[in-house]
């Protein structure tokens, strides 16, 4: 596919004028593909809310950017946002949108299975593995987090790329209307009922 904006800095600011824009940013595959790239990976994305993942081993799954990805209850609580790819092979570890996964994960590939937390759990097989230099791999971490986590008052968010503003100073005074929104809220809480249009 011949690329008109890649390299174009030009091209791509051509796009948008005071009174219009160009249709190529509603339909053009390639805007789409620099969007997911440079911006959507660069920057917070919300995830989800933490009650879509009351209880230990609920997850959902959405995407930040073009990435997979899964917010999942651990059992301690904790809410934690991994990315939804075996690190042995790269596998989806579920194409569900939502479900509970028990306390773990596992993969259907070739069943390597992991804590709702990402860390490894088993592997069936394991001595299989012994002359293969798992043991100071990447793929022995288990799911790799996304980097950078932050969840305001129940607004689950994350963050890609290592650099770049951390949560308080990129949404700044715009994190009032959620706390009005909470604040107004009888219970000091608010629940995400009756699923998620996606
Ligand atoms: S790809 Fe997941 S266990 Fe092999």
């Amino acid at each position: 596919m011949t690329s008109r904006y890649r390299d174009d800095p030009a091209a791509l600011r051509a796009l948008a004028r005071d009174a219009e824009v160009h249709r190529d940013v509603y339909t053009d595959p390639e805007i789409f593909a620099l969007e997911m790239e440079r911006l959507f990976a660069n920057t917070w994305v919300y995830v989800g809310h933490d009650s879509q993942v009351p209880g230990a081993g609920d997850y959902f799954g959405t995407t930040i950017g073009a990435q997979p990805v899964l917010m999942v209850r651990h059992e301690d609580g904790t809410v934690h946002v991994l990315y939804n790819r075996c690190p042995h092979k790269g596998t989806r570890i579920t194409t569900e949108t939502c479900g509970n996964t028990g306390r773990f994960f596992r993969c259907p590939y070739h069943g390597w299975s992991f804590r709702t937390d990402g860390s490894p759990a088993a592997l069936p097989l394991p001595s299989g593995y012994e002359n293969a230099a798992f043991a100071g791999s990447q793929a022995a971490l288990g799911l790799t987090p996304v980097p950078h986590v932050h969840n305001h008052r129940g607004f689950v968010f994350a963050k890609m790329a290592p650099g770049g503003p951390g949560f308080d100073e990129f949404f700044g005074e715009s994190l009032s209307s959620i706390d009005n929104m909470v604040d107004r809220s009888p219970a000091g809480r608010l629940e995400v009922a009756g699923g998620v249009l996606r």
